[in-house]
C-alpha cells in the first residue's frame, strides 16, 4: 500500500469525550494536570472540553486555551447552535489556534428518530452553523464540522458526502467522520473514508473519531490513515463514552511500526498511562497492549527459546514494539510455569548470576516443571535458584 502524504495530526479527546464518561469527572485543577502531560506528548491538538455544558467546563476550556503553546489547536465542543459555537469561540478564542467544534448527525437513523429533520434540514442546519462560526471568528482560528454517526452513513454516504463538501465550502477546514458507535468492520468504515477523501477539496483535512464498542477502533483509525484522513482522534487510555476512544498509545505505536513518522514524545506514554489510570481509579488490564504489566512476560517454552536466542536483537521473536521507547524500563522476562522450557531455566539463573550450563539446564527443567505443577503456578527466581542450590547443584556435580 502507498504511504500517505500528509502527516499524522494526533487530535486527543480525552478532556472531552473521555471526561463525559468518567465516573468522577475532573475538576479544573485536574484537567490542567492531563492538559499538561497532553503537552509533554507533543499532541498536535486539544478538545479542551464543551464549553456550554457548565461553567467548570468553559473555565477548563478558558484556561487551556489560554495555557496551550504556540500552534497548538485547542478546541470546544458545540452542538450546531448558535449559542454553544458562542460559548465555544468565547472560551477558546485565547489560543493561538483556536478551534470551534460543530457536531451534527448525518445518518438516517440519527436524522429521523433523534434529530427529527429532513436531510435537507440537516445540510442547512449544518451550512447556516458553520456560516455562523465563520462569521464571529473574525477570520481567526479553524471549524471543525463532525458528522456524528458517520458509520451509520453506509445508506445515505452520497448525501453525507454532499453535506461534508457543503460545510467545507462554508468554512469548516476539518470535517471528522465519526464511528459513533462501532457496528461494523473497520474495512467497510474505511472504505467510507475513502469516498469522503477523494470527494473533498485538497486544502481540507479529514479525521476519523472512532469508538471502541466491538474493539477495533485503533485498527479502524490506523487503517483511515492510511486511507487518507491524516487527524487522528485518539484518547489517553483509550477513555470515551462506553468502551471509549482509539487508544492513543497503541495507534502511534502502530503507525510508528509500519514506518510513519509520528509526531509524539513516545517516551511519555508509560508514564501518562499509569497517571491517568490514578486519576480515574481505572486499572490498566495487565494484557492491556504495550502498556500491560504482563505483557514482558514469557512463560511458555517456545516463546522463551525465540526471546532469548533474539533478546540482542533489534527484532525480537516475540516483541512487536520496543517498550522502551514509551519508556517503559523493564526487558522482555522470562516466567516459570508449568508450560516453560530449559530456556526459561538457563535466562533465569544466568540473570541472577548463576552460571549454569545449557546441558544442566535441559536436566533441571523437568524437575522444575514438577514442582510447578505441583505447586499451581509460578515459581519465582529465588524459588528456582533455591532448588538449583539446595538440591540440583549436587545432582549437576555428580553428572560430572
Ligand atoms: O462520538 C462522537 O460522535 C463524538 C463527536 C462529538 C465527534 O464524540
Ligand atoms: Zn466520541
Amino acid at each position: 500500500m502507498k504511504q500517505p502524504v500528509k502527516k499524522p495530526i494526533f487530535y486527543d479527546v480525552t478532556l472531552r469525550d473521555g471526561n463525559q464518561a468518567l465516573r468522577c469527572p475532573w475538576n479544573l485543577n485536574e484537567k490542567l494536570l492531563v492538559f499538561n502531560q497532553l503537552v509533554k506528548l507533543g499532541v498536535q491538538g486539544v478538545e479542551a472540553g464543551f464549553a456550554s455544558a457548565s461553567q467548570m467546563d468553559f473555565e477548563a476550556c478558558r484556561l487551556i486555551a489560554s495555557q496551550a503553546p504556540p500552534g497548538m489547536i485547542i478546541s470546544s465542543l458545540s452542538r450546531a447552535v448558535e449559542f454553544e459555537i458562542e460559548k465555544s469561540w468565547e472560551a477558546i478564542q485565547c489560543a493561538s489556534a483556536p478551534r470551534v467544534h460543530i457536531v451534527l448527525a448525518l445518518s438516517p437513523f440519527t436524522m429521523e428518530h433523534m434529530l427529527r429533520l429532513k436531510p435537507a434540514q440537516v445540510l442547512e442546519k449544518a451550512v447556516k452553523t458553520v456560516s455562523f462560526a465563520r462569521s464571529i471568528m473574525g477570520g481567526r482560528g479553524s471549524i471543525q464540522f463532525s458528522a456524528e454517526h458517520f458509520g451509520d452513513c453506509i445508506d445515505n454516504l452520497d448525501f453525507a458526502i454532499e453535506a461534508l463538501k457543503a460545510v467545507a465550502d462554508a468554512g469548516a477546514a476539518v470535517v471528522n467522520l465519526a464511528n459513533t458507535v462501532e457496528r461494523y468492520r473497520p474495512a467497510v468504515f474505511v472504505r467510507m473514508v475513502e469516498k469522503v477523501v477523494s470527494a473533498m477539496p485538497g486544502h481540507v483535512t479529514v479525521a476519523v473519531h472512532a469508538h471502541n464498542d466491538l474493539g477495533m477502533a485503533t485498527a479502524t483509525t490506523v487503517e483511515s490513515y492510511f486511507a487518507g484522513a491524516s487527524q487522528l482522534e485518539t484518547a489517553l487510555n483509550g477513555l470515551g463514552e462506553r468502551s471509549g476512544n482509539t487508544n492513543m498509545y497503541e495507534t502511534a505505536c502502530a503507525l510508528s511500526a509500519c514506518g510513519i513518522e509520528v509526531p509524539l514524545n513516545f517516551d511519555a506514554i508509560f508514564e501518562t498511562a499509569h497517571l491517568v489510570s490514578r486519576m480515574t481509579g481505572i486499572a490498566i488490564p495487565e494484557k492491556a497492549p504495550l502498556i500491560g504489566e504482563d505483557i514482558v512476560s514469557h512463560r511458555s517454552g517456545m516463546h522463551q527459546d525465540g526471546a532469548s536466542k533474539t533478546k540482542n536483537l533489534e527484532k525480537g521473536a516475540y516483541r512487536a514494539f520496543d517498550l522502551q521507547k514509551i519508556g517503559r524500563t523493564e526487558r522482555e522476562q522470562i516466567r516459570f510455569t508449568s508450560q516453560s522450557g530449559k530456556a526459561a531455566v538457563y535466562e533465569i539463573l544466568r540473570q541472577m548470576g548463576i552460571e549454569i550450563s545449557r546441558q544442566d539446564a535441559a536436566r533441571m527443567q523437568p524437575i522444575l516443571k514438577k514442582i510447578s505443577e505441583m505447586s499451581g503456578g509460578e515459581l519465582t527466581c529465588e524459588e528456582i535458584a533455591d532448588i538449583y542450590r539446595c538440591e540440583f547443584s549436587q545432582t549437576a556435580a555428580s553428572f560430572s
